[in-house]
């Protein structure tokens, strides 16, 4: 056994109906698809846009959406036929433990530490800027050492910070709210859903009719590199390497895609809520394509409005494109509403990615591959409160401190990884257990799958070098710390 040893299905299905010791099972389909569009929106779209637009793509960021979406539509989809079949907290982790084995599942929770508590970190930073900005419209103005860590930049230059501290202040606030419980979380997460998603149509409508069609011509802007290509006076290669791939044109939606990927990120958070779904079999694969789905359309209208409000090239550098946007509107009475929903909607981002790292790391701690703290209930709330309490250090050591590009990139890698790994295990797992009931099948096993593949290996491959190199020494520390103690005390790997 060691480590190929595999979870069964049929212990997996017991695991999860133990329902009277374990975590509530509290949510319906709805608060499911909430939970999703929770996950969501939220830096990707609030700040994304706008730059993906000024550096890569134009109003063709619309199509850069589109093309994100697709690959995320793959991974979804399989994620789909896991949760419905596999009910359990833990998604990629446990989908993979029942696949592939005990040490690529632990290299998949391990991995997914980069998505959820670094994901969580790097939406924390954007929102303090938020904040800032905020409190500067009322008359409040922190100092910079206390808005900064002390390596940020901006545009080159030095804040000279000491700690990002409204950074770390939400999220010691969303940890304590977690761990009051799973119900409570997920009444303030749809309240701000809500709001979030008000937001985003009260942006698309009033902004449509103040649309000026010149801002969307050309709606792809020319690459000068991909002329020379097309007319043979440059090979493609010398192309692929220079600075102007990437920069407008076919190239820049491609590499908008990979931009705005994080826009997208937090659809599988859904599926490491399973063990608390009502009916997980329909409730799963309707909350993750359903929440991903509205996000798409919500996404694509958005990014259609904001390019036809403000010309794109204005929006270089600039992290709150929509209030600049709507300033064309003549409605900037709404402003400080947009500003507050964007809060509120990048706080519920939070609370899911800080939710769903507590709960894969539940499930490593229940197979004895974590320490058995990572898995203590509370008493009276039933939440796993010494993780939540640990991450909301770990977490706020990141979101005070490193700088939030970089924070975006490990989580761009390290999701990517998971979703290409998830896409490998529904093929293994048709062989495996071809005869399992599965709530969703995902359509044209093996070719989707396969594709899902190609799509997250080559957003990867857009990702800078040191990214890759961060992704290598995490998945070292992790794999010293499986051999150290994970395998010795895995509960299946020493049956
Ligand atoms: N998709 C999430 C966001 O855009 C991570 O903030």
């Amino acid at each position: 056994m060691g480590i190929f040893a595999k979870k069964q299905l049929n212990q997996l299905i017991a695991e999860a109906s133990e329902s009277e010791k374990g975590l509530k099972k509290t949510l319906s389909a709805g608060a499911l698809v909430s939970l999703g569009i929770g996950a969501i929106i939220g830096a990707g779209l609030f700040s994304l846009t706008g730059m993906a637009a000024a550096d890569n793509a134009g109003p063709a960021v619309v199509f850069s959406f589109i093309l994100a979406a697709v690959g995320c539509g793959f991974a979804g989809l399989c994620y789909a036929e896991f949760a419905s079949m596999i009910p359990v907290a833990g998604s990629a982790y446990t989908y993979s433990y029942a696949t592939m084995g005990e040490l690529i599942a632990w290299i998949i929770g391990w991995d997914l530490v980069l998505e959820y508590a670094l994901g969580a970190a790097t939406v924390a930073v954007s929102w303090s800027q938020y904040v800032n900005k905020f409190l500067h419209s009322v008359g409040i103005d922190l100092p910079q050492y206390l808005l900064h860590g002390p390596w940020d930049e901006v545009n080159g230059v030095a804040m000279n910070g000491i700690i990002n501290l409204p950074a770390i202040i939400i999220v010691c606030l969303l940890s304590l709210l977690l761990i009051r419980g799973t119900k409570e979380s997920a009444l303030l997460n749809n309240i701000l859903v809500i709001l979030k998603v008000v937001v985003v149509l009260v942006f698309i409508c009033i902004g449509w009719s103040f649309i000026n069609p010149a801002n969307h011509e050309p709606f792809i802007p020319v690459n000068a590199g991909e002329e020379m290509v097309k007319s043979g006076t440059m090979s493609f290669w010398s192309f692929f390497t220079s600075e102007s791939f990437g920069s407008y044109g076919i190239s820049g939606i491609l590499r908008g895609a990979g931009v705005v990927f994080f826009a997208f990120i937090g659809f599988d958070a859904v599926s490491t809520a399973a063990q608390e779904a009502k009916n997980p079999q329909k409730g799963m694969p309707i909350g993750i394509i359903g929440s991903l789905v509205v996000c798409t359309i919500l996404y694509v209208l958005f990014a259609y409005v904001l390019t036809g409000l403000e010309n794109y090239i204005n929006f270089k550098g600039n992290a709150s494109p929509v209030t600049t946007a709507f300033a064309h509107t003549g409605y900037t009475f709404l402003n400080s509403f947009l500003t507050m929903a964007i809060i509120a909607g990048y706080t519920s981002v939070m609370l899911v990615m800080l939710m769903g790292q507590s709960r894969v790391f539940y499930s490593m701690s229940v197979d004895g591959l974590l320490p058995k703290m990572f898995s203590d209930l509370h008493k009276k709330n039933r939440t796993p409160y010494k993780t939540n309490l640990i991450f909301m250090v770990f977490v706020s050591l990141f979101a005070g401190f490193v700088p939030v590009a970089d924070l975006g990139h490990m989580v761009s890698i390290g999701t990517l990884f998971a979703f290409a790994l998830v896409c490998i295990g529904v093929i293994v797992m048709r062989k495996t257990n071809p005869d399992a009931v599965r709530g969703f099948r995902t359509p044209f096993v093996p070719v989707l799958p396969i594709l899902g593949v190609l799509v997250c290996v080559v957003l990867m491959l857009g990702l800078p070098k040191e990214s890759w190199e961060r992704l290598a020494i995490w998945l070292g520390l992790g794999l010293i710390i499986y051999f150290a103690y994970s395998k010795k005390n895995s509960k299946i790997g020493n049956k």
